[in-house]
Parts: C-alpha cells; sequence; structure tokens
C-alpha cells in the first residue's frame, strides 16, 4: 500500500479508490464559511473515513451533529476516557494521556454515532459509526505526546482499512538516490552547508547519489554559528574531498543586513535573503554556470508545513528555506531537497544507512538562521511587571515584557514569556506553564529563574532596547559552547533532543543580560516536551553562567511545544 496526500477538496469520485481516507487537522474552525471542505459524498462512498481534530469537527457538522465555537481553549495533555473501538484494539483499558489542541469542539455527534472517548474539557473526544466505518478524534494521535498513538494509526490502517505492509524502510536510500538522479538530470547540485544534520545528510545523499564533481558544498560563516561547526564539516572533506568542499566567512555581510532588526520574521527573511545572495556571488566567482547547476537544501517536510507550505496550515514561522527567492528558484525547477519529504527521525535513520558517523547524526539540530534566532532584541525599554493573574501559594511571577513565539490552537502567537519563582520542582512548574497558558492567550512561554546575581528574583531587572552584535553573539556563543559541556559531561547529549540556549536583553546593568535554558524532548519537531533538568544540573548550569561577565539571569524554559515553539522567536 502507499499514502498520498491529496488537497482536502478533491471531488469524491477522484478518491473512490482509496482504502481509507484521514481527514486531518488544521487551524480553521468550521463555522467559518471560508474554511477548508471536503466533499461531503466521500461519506457515502463505503470507505472507511477518519477525522482527525479539524477533520472531527468537519464530519461532525457535514453529518448533522453540531460543533460549538470554544470558550476555553485547551492545549496540551489530556486524560482520555475511552470505550471501546476498532481504533483502541489492543490498548490499555485505563485512561491514556492523549494531545489536545482546539478551540472549537463537537457538541453533539451525528445520529447513529456513538461517544467512546471524553476527557474533562471535551465530551465528545472521540466518536464512530462502526457499521459506516466513521470515525472522529478530538486529539491528535500523529503527535508523540499521545499515548499508543501509533497504535490507533495502525488500527485505522490495517484493521479497518484492511491494509498490508509491503514497503521496507530500507529501501529508502536507494529510493532517494533515484530521485536525486532524476531531479538532477544530468545537472550538477550545489549546496550551502553548515554542519548541521539536514544540510550533512542531505549534501552526503547527493554526493552518493551523483558523485565527484558533480556536487559542490559551500560551507559560509554567517556569524551566527556554534562554536565547533566548523569542525563538523570536516567529515565532509575528508569524505567528499577537500575540492568539494569551500569555506567562505560572510559575517560582515549577515551583521551588516541584520543591523538594528529585532521581528524573528524579518530576521529569517533577510538571512534566507543574504544566504541566496551569497550563494550567487560564490557561484559566479567559483566560475559556475547557472543552467549546469541547480541549488541543493536540506530541507525537511516539517520545514514546509510550519512555513504554511501546505495548503491550508497556519504559518509559524517562515523557514530561511522558503523565502521568496527561494520560491522563485523552485517555480524554475532548479532546487532539489532530497529530504523534503522526511521527518527528523527519518533523516537520521537515512543519515546512518548512509554510512555518516554516529556524533553527526545524532548532532543535536541547529536553526539554519543560528544564534540569530537565539539573540532576541527590542526596540524599546521596558520594566518586568509583577504577574497580574493570581499564582498559586509561595510562587512570584513576573511579566517579562520580550516576545516570543509560540502556537497556540494551531496558529502562530507572539507573546510575552511569564518568569516564576517558588515551584517545588520542574513538575510543578511544567503543570502551571500548561495551565496558565490555556487561560492566558497573553502569556505563550513560562520560564523557572535559575539563577539572578544578587539573588534578588527578576523583579529588578528591565529590558533594554538591542540588536544583533557581534558582541551579544560572542557572549552567547560562549554559553551556547559552556552549556553543552555540562550536559555532555553529566552523560546527557544524547538523551535530550534539542538544547537551544537563547539570550535575551534583560539585565540589571546597562548591558545586563539573560541566559534563557531551553532543552525539549521531540521526535520530529512538531512538538515537543520540554526536558527534565534534575535540580544539580540545573545549579551547575545557573552557576557556570552566572559567572560569564554580562550574564545577570538564567531562565529555564519549562513550556511544551504547543503552546511554545522550540526555539523562542
Ligand atoms: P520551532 O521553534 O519552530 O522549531 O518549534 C522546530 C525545529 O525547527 C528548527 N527551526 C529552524 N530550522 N530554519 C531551520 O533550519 C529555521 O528558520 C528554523 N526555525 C526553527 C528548530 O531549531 C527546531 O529544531
Amino acid at each position: 500500500m502507499h499514502a498520498i496526500v491529496a488537497d482536502i477538496d478533491r471531488p469524491a469520485r477522484e478518491l473512490a479508490g482509496a482504502r481509507g481516507l484521514i481527514i486531518s487537522g488544521g487551524p480553521a474552525s468550521v463555522s467559518e464559511p471560508t474554511s477548508p471542505t471536503v466533499d461531503p459524498r466521500i461519506y457515502a462512498l463505503g470507505i472507511p473515513v477518519l477525522g482527525i481534530c479539524y477533520g472531527h469537527q468537519l464530519m461532525a457538522k457535514d453529518l448533522d451533529g453540531r460543533v460549538s465555537r470554544g470558550v476555553a481553549k485547551e492545549y496540551g495533555h489530556s486524560s482520555l476516557h475511552h470505550g471501546s473501538s476498532p481504533l483502541f484494539r489492543g490498548l490499555p483499558e485505563r485512561d491514556l494521556t492523549v494531545w489536545m489542541s482546539h478551540g472549537d469542539t463537537v457538541s453533539d455527534a451525528p445520529a447513529g454515532f456513538t461517544i467512546m472517548g471524553e476527557t474533562d474539557d471535551c465530551k465528545i473526544a472521540a466518536m464512530q459509526h462502526v457499521e459506516r466505518r466513521l470515525f472522529g478524534l478530538q486529539f491528535h494521535p500523529e503527535v508523540v505526546h499521545t499515548e499508543f498513538g501509533t497504535e490507533i494509526y495502525r488500527n485505522f490502517v490495517f484493521d479497518v482499512c484492511g491494509c498490508t505492509t509491503d514497503w521496507d524502510p530500507r529501501a529508502r536510500v536507494e529510493q532517494v538516490m533515484e530521485e536525486v538522479r532524476a531531479k538532477a538530470a544530468g545537472r550538477k547540485v550545489f549546496f550551502l552547508i553548515s554542519g548541521g544534520v539536514d544540510s550533512t545528510v542531505a549534501f552526503y545523499c547527493c554526493y552518493r547519489a551523483l558523485g565527484a564533481g558533480r556536487v559542490l558544498g559551500l560551507y559560509v560563516d554567517t556569524g551566527f554559528m556554534r562554536e565547533g561547526d566548523r569542525e563538523a564539516i570536516q567529515h565532509l572533506v575528508h569524505e567528499a574531498g577537500p575540492e568539494a568542499i569551500h569555506v567562505a566567512d560572510r559575517s560582515a555581510d549577515f551583521f551588516r543586513r541584520l543591523a538594528g532588526v529585532t521581528h524573528p520574521e524579518r530576521k529569517r527573511a533577510i538571512i534566507g535573503d543574504t544566504f541566496i545572495t551569497v550563494q550567487e556571488e560564490e557561484f559566479a566567482r567559483l566560475g559556475l554556470r547557472d543552467d549546469e547547476w541547480m541549488l541543493g537544501q536540506g530541507t525537511i517536510y516539517p520545514d514546509t508545513i510550519e512555513s504554511g507550505g501546505a495548503r491550508h496550515s497556519a504559518k509559524i514561522k517562515t523557514h530561511h528555506n522558503r523565502v521568496e527567492r527561494i520560491q522563485a528558484l523552485i517555480e524554475q525547477g532548479r532546487v532539489i531537497e532530497p529530504l523534503v519529504e522526511l521527518y527528523k527521525d527519518e533523516v537520521r535513520v537515512l543519515g546512518e544507512q548512509l554510512g555518516l558517523p554516529h556524533a553527526v547524526v545524532w548532532r543535536h539540530p541547529f536553526p539554519g538562521p543560528g544564534l540569530a534566532v537565539r539573540c532576541l532584541g527590542s526596540e524599546a525599554e521596558a520594566a518586568v511587571e509583577p504577574a497580574p493573574m493570581p499564582l498559586p501559594d509561595g510562587v512570584s511571577g513576573w511579566i517579562v515584557p520580550v516576545r516570543t513565539v509560540g502556537v497556540q490552537g494551531d496558529e502562530r502567537s507572539y507573546s510575552n514569556l511569564l518568569a516564576v519563582e517558588g515551584f517545588a520542582d520542574a513538575e510543578a512548574a511544567g503543570a502551571f506553564a500548561r495551565r496558565i497558558t490555556n487561560e492566558h492567550r497573553t502569556i505563550n512561554r513560562v520560564a523557572v529563574v535559575a539563577f539572578r546575581r544578587d539573588g534578588r528574583g527578576v523583579g529588578g531587572l528591565a529590558i533594554r532596547p538591542a540588536t544583533l552584535t557581534r558582541e551579544r553573539v560572542a557572549l552567547l556563543r560562549e554559553a551556547d559552547a559552556l552549556v553543552t559541556r555540562v550536559v555532555r559531561q553529566h552523560g546527557l547529549y544524547d538523551a535530550i533532543w534539542q538544547f537551544p540556549v537563547a539570550m535575551i536583553p534583560l539585565g540589571a546593568a546597562p548591558a545586563g543580560e539573560t541566559i534563557v535554558l531551553r532543552p525539549v524532548n521531540s521526535r520530529d519537531g512538531m512538538t515537543a516536551d520540554f526536558a527534565r533538568l534534575t535540580p544539580a544540573v540545573l545549579a551547575e548550569l545557573a552557576t557556570s553562567l552566572g559567572r560569564l561577565k554580562g550574564v545577570d539571569a538564567v531562565l529555564y524554559d519549562v513550556t511544551n511545544k504547543p503552546p511554545a515553539t522550540i526555539e523562542l522567536e
């Protein structure tokens, strides 16, 4: 069997040959007239249909049930009390932890449907019409936080739809290489490589598919790289030969073009654009002819979804690989992206199958725009304010007037961070973060104060105007390298999926900074849990960072994604 992604409004007659259909989630509300719709005749095709989140609501509406506009939005973990269903075959009878992210809810199931799952906040979290093989789930089985999510899909695909497995993931390498050869059609590929997992695997894939002399990698030092990034490309030099890899220090161009810019989307647009300019200039400098070459990129599937690339998904962040000038090249058929259909974990499997070393394949993901999107700026000066909402006993909280990106109800938010002190442990702070971001749309991130230079909380601190400067980025790079060292010393590097270290211009002194620790666990970057640091590790990180000149405070972000994104901006 194989799966295809069809546009939601594909006519029913074109879908009639499918074994089953899944209607996915999305940010829209079924009560808006402009929202995506399915051809309602799909429910009468006699094939199984599974609606997820928005798809569940759409099914309810189309079959004359009722959907109510959400009063409180629900995000995060919930307990599902569930009954019997072909979808839940083989699952434990106890409550299951499921991942919710929605505003609207189904308030009346359509006639003939039974309800086989509810949570405290959602009475119709799962519904079915077993004879017609129609199923709706309000929660998201595809995210790692839903227990047995994969089993639910397996039950639908294999038991309900009757599909069989005839696909071997080991065939992936050959298939991806074949696609590269077909797409390149005799042309050569020019790659910008960063030392990160995606660009390395993509480069190596093209190199293996097309052979020496047809792939050229350029490592651009943007000024926003991590300590050790340059060294990380050495194995590519070793494999592909020094003539296949060039290095260019273009940090002056990047800093110049980003001077004074603070908005994350502007930063990404400028960085993406500068990458293209640099690529064009280096292209000319190296004497490469346009029609012989195409641009290779390590774009992976989640990058395209969060850029709003799948037609009905909301734009959370514009990936730097999807800025306008790249889009134009894509339309001309001059971009090759061997990993564009893969998730991060699949990219790693592919990398291992290609024979890349463990340390390269399991390096923490690092965003293309690098430290530029981890070094936050501010245009205005503003003092932190005591949190206006009631807090648990013994807890203090402050609104930090810096905006960070989040994703709430499948939509982008750009709101404040709440710094807190006084929770017994990270678990309690994390539970509070889930609740408060559900109740207050103005907050999308909660961080625990782990260090404050004079031990007085963050109450007296202020945000000051700041932008991207070499000095600030150098301090962040030092902090980042220090965190990596401590994490490695404790044997935690492989246990944490990614550990962004960010910096915000929050301090007591005129140039004081706050370092934000953002360790997360995830499978593919689409959703994430904040990673639990033990008090001992956190204390060691806080003390070591506190020794850096210019660091006034250290925060530990305890928010999941959603409602916060992994990176702060
Ligand atoms: P967010 O912050 O969107 O991050 O939750 C999800 C994953 O994507 C990475 N990321 C990026 N990678 N260019 C990239 O190459 C970008 O502009 C970008 N923004 C976020 C992030 O590090 C995380 O792994």
